[in-house]
Protein backbone atom coordinates (compact mmCIF):
# COMPACT_ATOMS: atom_id res chain seq x y z
CA UNK A 1 0.00 0.00 0.00
CA UNK A 2 2.16 3.00 -1.45
CA UNK A 3 -0.75 5.63 -2.35
CA UNK A 4 -0.05 8.85 -0.64
CA UNK A 5 -3.27 10.62 1.05
CA UNK A 6 -0.81 13.17 2.48
CA UNK A 7 1.55 14.77 0.79
CA UNK A 8 3.80 18.35 1.83
CA UNK A 9 6.21 20.06 0.01
CA UNK A 10 8.44 22.59 1.12
CA UNK A 11 6.07 23.22 4.26
CA UNK A 12 6.77 26.17 6.70
CA UNK A 13 5.32 27.92 9.36
CA UNK A 14 6.89 30.85 10.26
CA UNK A 15 5.67 33.04 13.93
CA UNK A 16 6.25 36.34 14.33
CA UNK A 17 7.83 37.55 17.11
CA UNK A 18 6.02 39.13 19.70
CA UNK A 19 8.52 41.91 20.37
CA UNK A 20 8.39 45.25 21.95
CA UNK A 21 7.74 48.69 20.17
CA UNK A 22 11.17 49.47 20.52
CA UNK A 23 13.05 46.91 19.16
CA UNK A 24 10.39 46.99 16.78
CA UNK A 25 11.74 50.18 15.64
CA UNK A 26 15.53 49.11 15.59
CA UNK A 27 14.81 45.72 13.86
CA UNK A 28 15.35 45.88 10.23
CA UNK A 29 13.03 43.30 9.02
CA UNK A 30 10.31 41.60 11.37
CA UNK A 31 11.91 38.21 13.34
CA UNK A 32 9.87 35.09 13.15
CA UNK A 33 9.86 31.87 14.61
CA UNK A 34 10.83 29.10 12.16
CA UNK A 35 8.73 26.48 14.13
CA UNK A 36 8.78 24.48 10.98
CA UNK A 37 11.09 25.21 8.24
CA UNK A 38 10.80 23.31 4.79
CA UNK A 39 9.85 19.88 5.38
CA UNK A 40 9.08 17.19 2.56
CA UNK A 41 7.06 14.35 3.65
CA UNK A 42 4.48 11.68 2.49
CA UNK A 43 2.11 9.62 4.59
CA UNK A 44 0.71 6.59 2.47
CA UNK A 45 -2.41 5.43 3.04
CA UNK A 46 -3.37 3.66 5.83
CA UNK A 47 0.11 4.12 7.34
CA UNK A 48 1.18 4.93 10.88
CA UNK A 49 4.22 7.67 10.19
CA UNK A 50 5.52 8.64 13.55
CA UNK A 51 7.03 12.03 14.10
CA UNK A 52 9.75 12.59 16.84
CA UNK A 53 12.16 15.13 18.10
CA UNK A 54 12.67 17.12 21.34
CA UNK A 55 9.98 19.45 22.71
CA UNK A 56 9.80 22.74 20.77
CA UNK A 57 11.17 21.73 17.56
CA UNK A 58 7.68 21.92 15.48
CA UNK A 59 5.96 18.42 15.99
CA UNK A 60 2.77 20.29 16.67
CA UNK A 61 2.99 23.02 14.44
CA UNK A 62 3.48 20.77 12.03
CA UNK A 63 0.75 18.48 12.61
CA UNK A 64 -1.95 21.53 12.59
CA UNK A 65 -0.45 23.15 9.26
CA UNK A 66 -1.47 19.50 7.77
CA UNK A 67 -4.82 19.91 8.82
CA UNK A 68 -5.07 23.27 8.22
CA UNK A 69 -5.78 24.68 11.91
CA UNK A 70 -2.75 26.63 10.94
CA UNK A 71 -2.21 28.08 7.63
CA UNK A 72 1.45 27.70 6.38
CA UNK A 73 3.70 30.54 5.58
CA UNK A 74 5.12 28.33 2.54
CA UNK A 75 4.82 25.20 0.45
CA UNK A 76 2.50 23.18 -0.33
CA UNK A 77 -0.19 20.22 1.34
CA UNK A 78 -1.96 17.59 -0.55
CA UNK A 79 -4.74 15.16 1.11
CA UNK A 80 -6.49 12.27 -1.05
CA UNK A 81 -4.68 14.22 -4.38
CA UNK A 82 -5.98 17.49 -4.20
CA UNK A 83 -3.73 20.74 -2.89
CA UNK A 84 -5.53 22.15 0.03
CA UNK A 85 -3.38 24.80 1.53
CA UNK A 86 -4.93 27.14 -1.35
CA UNK A 87 -8.75 26.51 -0.66
CA UNK A 88 -10.69 28.79 1.40
CA UNK A 89 -12.14 28.33 5.04
CA UNK A 90 -15.58 27.50 2.77
CA UNK A 91 -13.67 24.95 0.21
CA UNK A 92 -12.19 23.69 3.34
CA UNK A 93 -15.24 22.86 5.19
CA UNK A 94 -16.05 19.27 3.33
CA UNK A 95 -12.62 18.19 3.91
CA UNK A 96 -12.58 19.31 7.96
CA UNK A 97 -14.15 16.36 8.54
CA UNK A 98 -12.00 14.05 7.04
CA UNK A 99 -8.96 15.08 8.72
CA UNK A 100 -9.32 15.11 12.84
CA UNK A 101 -6.65 16.23 15.19
CA UNK A 102 -6.91 14.37 18.89
CA UNK A 103 -4.49 16.80 21.30
CA UNK A 104 -2.28 15.58 23.96
CA UNK A 105 -4.18 17.12 27.31
CA UNK A 106 -7.67 15.39 26.98
CA UNK A 107 -9.15 17.56 29.59
CA UNK A 108 -8.22 21.12 28.02
CA UNK A 109 -10.30 19.63 24.60
CA UNK A 110 -13.17 18.78 25.99
CA UNK A 111 -15.69 21.62 26.99
CA UNK A 112 -16.07 21.05 30.78
CA UNK A 113 -19.97 22.23 30.17
CA UNK A 114 -21.25 19.79 28.20
CA UNK A 115 -22.19 15.97 28.59
CA UNK A 116 -20.27 13.29 26.49
CA UNK A 117 -23.08 12.54 24.92
CA UNK A 118 -22.96 16.42 23.37
CA UNK A 119 -19.89 16.52 22.95
CA UNK A 120 -19.20 13.21 20.89
CA UNK A 121 -22.28 14.12 19.19
CA UNK A 122 -21.13 18.15 18.08
CA UNK A 123 -19.02 17.51 15.16
CA UNK A 124 -21.47 14.98 13.61
CA UNK A 125 -24.07 18.07 14.21
CA UNK A 126 -21.63 20.70 12.22
CA UNK A 127 -20.88 18.40 9.36
CA UNK A 128 -24.76 17.55 9.28
CA UNK A 129 -24.12 13.67 9.54
CA UNK A 130 -27.24 11.69 10.28
CA UNK A 131 -30.90 12.34 9.52
CA UNK A 132 -32.05 12.85 12.42
CA UNK A 133 -31.35 13.81 15.94
CA UNK A 134 -32.12 9.86 17.30
CA UNK A 135 -29.77 8.74 14.62
CA UNK A 136 -26.76 10.78 16.07
CA UNK A 137 -27.76 9.65 19.42
CA UNK A 138 -27.48 6.30 18.02
CA UNK A 139 -23.83 6.78 16.25
CA UNK A 140 -23.01 8.54 19.45
CA UNK A 141 -23.60 6.16 21.86
CA UNK A 142 -22.48 2.99 19.60
CA UNK A 143 -19.03 5.05 19.37
CA UNK A 144 -18.37 5.45 23.15
CA UNK A 145 -18.62 1.65 23.24
CA UNK A 146 -16.24 1.23 20.68
CA UNK A 147 -13.48 3.83 22.72
CA UNK A 148 -14.34 1.49 25.33
CA UNK A 149 -16.93 3.45 28.16
CA UNK A 150 -20.57 2.77 28.52
CA UNK A 151 -23.76 3.90 27.44
CA UNK A 152 -24.35 5.45 31.02
CA UNK A 153 -20.68 7.37 30.31
CA UNK A 154 -23.39 9.26 28.15
CA UNK A 155 -25.01 12.05 30.61
CA UNK A 156 -21.84 12.25 32.50
CA UNK A 157 -19.44 15.66 32.37
CA UNK A 158 -15.70 15.15 31.73
CA UNK A 159 -14.15 16.11 35.17
CA UNK A 160 -16.03 12.67 36.29
CA UNK A 161 -13.61 10.52 34.21
CA UNK A 162 -9.84 9.91 34.61
CA UNK A 163 -7.47 11.43 32.00
CA UNK A 164 -7.60 7.70 30.23
CA UNK A 165 -11.38 7.81 29.90
CA UNK A 166 -11.35 11.29 28.67
CA UNK A 167 -8.51 10.61 25.98
CA UNK A 168 -11.44 7.95 25.01
CA UNK A 169 -13.92 10.42 24.73
CA UNK A 170 -11.81 12.71 22.71
CA UNK A 171 -11.02 10.16 20.42
CA UNK A 172 -14.67 9.15 19.86
CA UNK A 173 -15.42 12.55 18.99
CA UNK A 174 -12.50 12.80 16.36
CA UNK A 175 -13.77 9.70 14.80
CA UNK A 176 -17.83 10.29 15.21
CA UNK A 177 -17.21 12.06 11.75
CA UNK A 178 -15.61 8.89 10.20
CA UNK A 179 -12.26 10.63 9.45
CA UNK A 180 -9.45 9.15 6.74
CA UNK A 181 -6.75 10.89 8.48
CA UNK A 182 -6.12 11.67 12.26
CA UNK A 183 -3.06 13.53 13.68
CA UNK A 184 -2.49 12.45 17.16
CA UNK A 185 -0.46 14.97 19.09
CA UNK A 186 1.22 13.04 21.98
CA UNK A 187 -1.96 11.63 22.75
CA UNK A 188 -0.56 9.02 25.84
CA UNK A 189 2.11 11.96 27.29
CA UNK A 190 -0.39 13.34 29.33
CA UNK A 191 -2.07 9.71 31.04
CA UNK A 192 -0.48 7.88 33.24
CA UNK A 193 2.00 5.32 32.32
CA UNK A 194 -0.95 2.15 33.51
CA UNK A 195 -3.17 3.74 31.19
CA UNK A 196 -0.72 4.64 28.21
CA UNK A 197 -0.73 1.00 26.94
CA UNK A 198 -4.28 0.63 26.89
CA UNK A 199 -4.76 3.78 25.12
CA UNK A 200 -2.12 2.72 22.20
CA UNK A 201 -3.83 -0.55 22.03
CA UNK A 202 -6.93 1.06 21.42
CA UNK A 203 -5.67 3.61 18.66
CA UNK A 204 -4.37 0.31 16.81
CA UNK A 205 -7.77 -1.52 17.16
CA UNK A 206 -9.60 1.52 15.95
CA UNK A 207 -6.99 2.00 12.91
CA UNK A 208 -7.51 -1.46 11.29
CA UNK A 209 -11.55 -1.26 11.86
CA UNK A 210 -11.62 2.17 10.26
CA UNK A 211 -8.92 1.89 7.99
CA UNK A 212 -7.04 4.87 9.41
CA UNK A 213 -4.22 6.70 8.50
CA UNK A 214 -2.17 8.56 11.75
CA UNK A 215 0.06 11.27 11.86
CA UNK A 216 1.55 10.04 15.29
CA UNK A 217 3.40 12.65 16.97
CA UNK A 218 5.47 11.62 20.22
CA UNK A 219 8.58 12.18 21.90
CA UNK A 220 8.33 8.98 23.19
CA UNK A 221 10.68 6.66 21.32
CA UNK A 222 9.77 2.95 22.64
CA UNK A 223 5.97 4.21 21.71
CA UNK A 224 6.81 5.36 18.52
CA UNK A 225 8.98 2.17 17.73
CA UNK A 226 6.18 0.05 18.57
CA UNK A 227 3.05 1.65 16.86
CA UNK A 228 4.42 3.06 13.09
CA UNK A 229 5.80 2.31 10.13
CA UNK A 230 7.64 4.89 9.17
CA UNK A 231 9.53 7.37 11.28
CA UNK A 232 10.42 11.09 10.97
CA UNK A 233 13.02 12.58 13.09
CA UNK A 234 12.99 16.09 13.50
CA UNK A 235 15.12 19.20 14.66
CA UNK A 236 14.47 22.37 14.64
CA UNK A 237 11.54 22.59 12.13
CA UNK A 238 13.17 19.89 9.85
CA UNK A 239 13.39 16.68 8.94
CA UNK A 240 16.81 15.04 9.99
CA UNK A 241 15.86 11.97 8.63
CA UNK A 242 13.30 9.54 7.97
CA UNK A 243 12.77 5.78 6.85
CA UNK A 244 10.82 3.05 7.48
CA UNK A 245 11.05 1.92 11.34
CA UNK A 246 13.65 -1.09 10.88
CA UNK A 247 16.15 1.74 8.63
CA UNK A 248 15.39 4.29 11.44
CA UNK A 249 15.90 2.20 14.28
CA UNK A 250 18.29 -0.20 12.99
CA UNK A 251 20.20 1.56 10.53
CA UNK A 252 20.01 5.09 11.39
CA UNK A 253 22.35 7.19 9.82
CA UNK A 254 21.72 11.18 10.68
CA UNK A 255 24.41 12.26 13.74
CA UNK A 256 21.19 13.49 15.30
CA UNK A 257 19.07 10.27 15.55
CA UNK A 258 22.21 8.39 16.62
CA UNK A 259 22.06 11.07 19.66
CA UNK A 260 18.38 10.37 20.39
CA UNK A 261 18.44 6.87 20.12
CA UNK A 262 21.78 6.02 21.83
CA UNK A 263 22.59 8.34 24.01
CA UNK A 264 18.99 8.20 25.88
CA UNK A 265 19.09 5.09 28.39
CA UNK A 266 14.99 5.91 28.80
CA UNK A 267 12.77 6.45 26.19
CA UNK A 268 11.60 9.45 27.46
CA UNK A 269 12.97 12.45 25.40
CA UNK A 270 10.94 15.67 27.38
CA UNK A 271 12.12 14.83 30.45
CA UNK A 272 15.78 13.94 29.91
CA UNK A 273 16.12 14.72 26.41
CA UNK A 274 17.92 18.06 26.65
CA UNK A 275 19.93 17.77 29.76
CA UNK A 276 21.23 14.29 29.07
CA UNK A 277 22.09 14.02 25.35
CA UNK A 278 23.63 16.66 23.65
CA UNK A 279 26.26 19.06 24.23
CA UNK A 280 25.07 22.70 24.16
CA UNK A 281 21.65 24.38 23.73
CA UNK A 282 19.62 24.06 21.06
CA UNK A 283 19.58 26.72 18.97
CA UNK A 284 17.11 29.51 18.99
CA UNK A 285 14.55 28.76 15.96
CA UNK A 286 14.36 32.73 15.26
CA UNK A 287 17.95 32.60 14.42
CA UNK A 288 18.64 28.93 13.21
CA UNK A 289 22.21 27.78 12.14
CA UNK A 290 22.67 28.12 8.20
CA UNK A 291 22.99 24.72 6.04
CA UNK A 292 22.29 21.47 8.61
CA UNK A 293 20.80 23.11 11.52
CA UNK A 294 22.33 20.71 14.15
CA UNK A 295 25.96 20.98 13.25
CA UNK A 296 26.02 23.36 15.89
CA UNK A 297 25.95 20.40 18.56
CA UNK A 298 27.60 17.96 15.76
CA UNK A 299 30.49 15.77 16.82
CA UNK A 300 31.27 15.25 13.06
CA UNK A 301 30.54 18.24 11.39
CA UNK A 302 32.66 20.53 8.67
CA UNK A 303 32.66 23.73 7.54
CA UNK A 304 30.63 22.31 4.50
CA UNK A 305 27.85 21.66 6.75
CA UNK A 306 27.20 25.45 7.02
CA UNK A 307 25.90 25.53 3.40
CA UNK A 308 22.51 23.98 2.09
CA UNK A 309 22.35 21.07 0.75
CA UNK A 310 19.98 17.97 -0.41
CA UNK A 311 19.08 15.23 1.54
CA UNK A 312 20.71 11.90 0.89
CA UNK A 313 18.65 8.83 0.00
CA UNK A 314 20.10 5.46 1.05
CA UNK A 315 16.53 3.59 0.08
CA UNK A 316 13.31 4.16 -1.58
CA UNK A 317 12.01 4.75 1.89
CA UNK A 318 15.02 6.07 3.62
CA UNK A 319 16.32 9.74 3.36
CA UNK A 320 19.15 11.23 5.28
CA UNK A 321 19.67 15.19 5.92
CA UNK A 322 23.56 14.71 6.34
CA UNK A 323 26.58 15.50 4.12
CA UNK A 324 28.58 13.24 6.20
CA UNK A 325 27.11 10.53 5.34
CA UNK A 326 26.57 8.33 1.72
CA UNK A 327 24.98 5.83 0.70
CA UNK A 328 27.81 3.95 -1.03
CA UNK A 329 30.32 4.79 2.37
CA UNK A 330 27.71 4.51 5.29
CA UNK A 331 25.16 2.05 3.87
CA UNK A 332 23.65 -0.08 6.36
CA UNK A 333 25.60 1.13 9.26
CA UNK A 334 24.18 0.81 12.48
CA UNK A 335 26.79 3.19 14.01
CA UNK A 336 27.10 5.97 11.93
CA UNK A 337 29.59 8.79 13.70
CA UNK A 338 32.65 8.19 14.06
CA UNK A 339 32.86 9.89 17.15
CA UNK A 340 29.65 9.39 19.82
CA UNK A 341 28.32 13.00 20.58
CA UNK A 342 28.13 12.28 24.73
CA UNK A 343 32.07 11.28 24.44
CA UNK A 344 33.53 14.28 21.85
CA UNK A 345 35.18 16.62 23.54
CA UNK A 346 34.56 19.82 20.77
CA UNK A 347 32.00 21.38 20.87
CA UNK A 348 30.88 20.68 16.64
CA UNK A 349 31.64 23.61 14.48
CA UNK A 350 30.13 26.77 15.81
CA UNK A 351 28.48 29.31 14.32
N1 LIG B 1 1.40 30.29 17.97
C1 LIG B 1 2.73 30.43 18.10
N2 LIG B 1 3.33 31.64 18.07
C2 LIG B 1 4.66 31.77 18.18
N3 LIG B 1 5.51 30.76 18.35
C3 LIG B 1 4.99 29.51 18.39
C4 LIG B 1 3.58 29.28 18.28
N4 LIG B 1 3.36 27.93 18.37
C5 LIG B 1 4.57 27.37 18.53
N5 LIG B 1 5.55 28.30 18.55
C6 LIG B 1 7.00 28.05 18.66
O1 LIG B 1 7.34 27.19 17.59
C7 LIG B 1 8.31 26.24 18.01
C8 LIG B 1 7.76 24.84 17.81
O2 LIG B 1 6.71 24.61 18.74
P1 LIG B 1 5.85 23.27 18.75
O3 LIG B 1 5.33 23.02 17.38
O4 LIG B 1 4.84 23.38 19.83
O5 LIG B 1 6.94 22.16 19.12
P2 LIG B 1 6.76 20.66 19.67
O6 LIG B 1 5.35 20.26 19.43
O7 LIG B 1 7.76 19.85 18.91
O8 LIG B 1 7.11 20.70 21.12
C9 LIG B 1 8.64 26.57 19.45
O9 LIG B 1 9.77 27.40 19.44
C10 LIG B 1 7.41 27.32 19.91
O10 LIG B 1 7.73 28.22 20.95
MG1 LIG C 1 3.93 19.60 20.80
Amino acid sequence: MNEPLVELRGLKQHFPVETGLLERLLASETQTVKAVDGVDLTIDRGETLGLVGESGCGKSTLGKTVLQLLRPTAGEVWFDGGRIDTLSDDDLRPLRERMQFVFQDPAGSLNPRRRVRAIVRRPLEVHGIGDSRRERDERTADLVERVGLSRNHLDRYPHEFSGGQQQRIAIARALSVNPEFVVLDEPTSALDVSVQANIISLLEDLQRDFELTYLFITHDLSVVRHISDRVAVMYLGELMERGTVEEVFGAYQHPYTYSLLESIPATDLEDRGQRVVLRGEVPSPIDPPSGCKFRTRCPIAIEECAEAFEDRKFSETHTVHCIRRSPEEHGGSATPVEEPPVEAESEGISD
